[in-house]
């Protein structure tokens, strides 16, 4: 049994993102032309916008083998150079979470994107001896939630640098459909547009609700996705009209009821929520801060009006 993978693997397939795909296919047609690798690409942004997707894309375009890894699992120069080393010319090394490198794997990777070399040291002690090695040109893709989590020697060693936008109702419908009609679903419009509007922006959410609602659709349903299967569906998931799950909510009643509308550090939401505060920065915050929800100043989270009523609540006068 074959599981369908919604994932597209051309770039003509590839929805939304227009600017990061125009440039990308550029720079790729370019490289071809000169029988160069791609240059180095960083990609950044939340989770689940197509960083993985576009690494694969690029890969495939190109006409090279795609090697996968993340910054925590490769933990010493070793780990790095024997990957490093059994590249072919011209592949695609994607490493996600690149922030999350240590130190001293970053240092091997310098001279690596910059000259395609290494310098391992071969023993120990007085006998410790530094070696050069040649390395196949190849492309780096690194992906990570924020730039800013980034060295910035990693991050100049990047010549395209693409940062990943949320996804607009119009896109991620487009997204549903795709996905909708690669699964073997009936999809109505208005259908599919309920779940794009209800998916915080992210395909990779659009096409996980899609999955709980075509289960909806079959069970309680004729299997079709129209509007009202989409919102029955979505409802029971707990996702709300403007597609905050349960997770945003707890955290805009928390900075609204809590903490009286903020100003409020993370640290202290973080310990509110007992949630992570690195998954409240790269999973939470963002869509709520592209919605206008909450802004972050200096002294800290803050709620707006639409965040105060999207709770229902009156948003006491300022006092200051
Ligand atoms: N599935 C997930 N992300 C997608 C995208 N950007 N375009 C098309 N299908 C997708």
């Amino acid at each position: 049994y074959n599981v369908p993978s919604v994932r597209p693997q051309q770039m003509f397939d590839y929805i939304g993102q227009t600017a990061v795909r125009e440039q990308l296919s550029l720079s790729m047609q370019a490289a071809k032309m000169r029988g160069e690798p791609l240059d180095h690409v960083l990609l950044y942004g939340p989770p689940g916008l197509g960083k993985t997707t576009l690494s694969n894309i690029i890969a495939q375009e190109m006409g090279v083998t795609l090697r996968q890894t993340s910054g925590p699992v490769i933990e010493k120069p070793g780990d790095l150079a024997a990957i490093l080393t059994r590249l072919e010319p011209h592949d695609v090394l994607f490493v996600d979470e690149i922030h999350r490198l240590s130190p001293v794997v970053e240092e091997v990777l310098y001279p690596a994107m910059e000259d395609f070399q290494i310098d391992i040291v071969i023993g120990e002690g007085p006998a410790a001896q530094s070696v050069k090695i040649d390395l196949p040109p190849f492309t780096l893709v690194g992906a990570t939630t924020r730039a800013g989590l980034l060295t910035s020697p990693l991050r100049d060693r990047f010549g395209l640098v693409q940062r990943l936008e949320f996804y607009s109702h119009d896109e991620l419908c487009q997204i549903v459909q795709r996905s909708a009609s690669i699964l073997g679903m009936d999809s109505e419009l208005e259908g599919a547009l309920e779940v794009a509007r209800r998916s915080r922006g992210t395909p990779r959410i659009a096409n996980r609700l899609l999955r709980r609602v075509r289960d909806y659709a079959q069970v309680k349903g004729d299997g079709i996705i129209t509007q009202q299967i989409a919102d029955f569906a979505l409802n029971l998931l707990e996702v709300d009209q403007l597609g905050l799950d349960k997770m945003d909510l707890r955290f805009l009643d928390a900075l609204v009821n809590k903490f009286d509308g903020g100003p409020v550090g993370i640290d202290s939401i973080s310990a509110a929520l007992g949630e992570e505060r690195g998954t409240i920065e790269d999973v939470i915050e963002p869509f709520l801060v592209q919605q206008g929800f909450v802004i972050r100043t200096s002294r800290g989270r803050i709620a707006t009006n639409k965040g105060y009523q999207h709770l229902g609540v009156e948003k006491p006068e300022a006092n200051e």
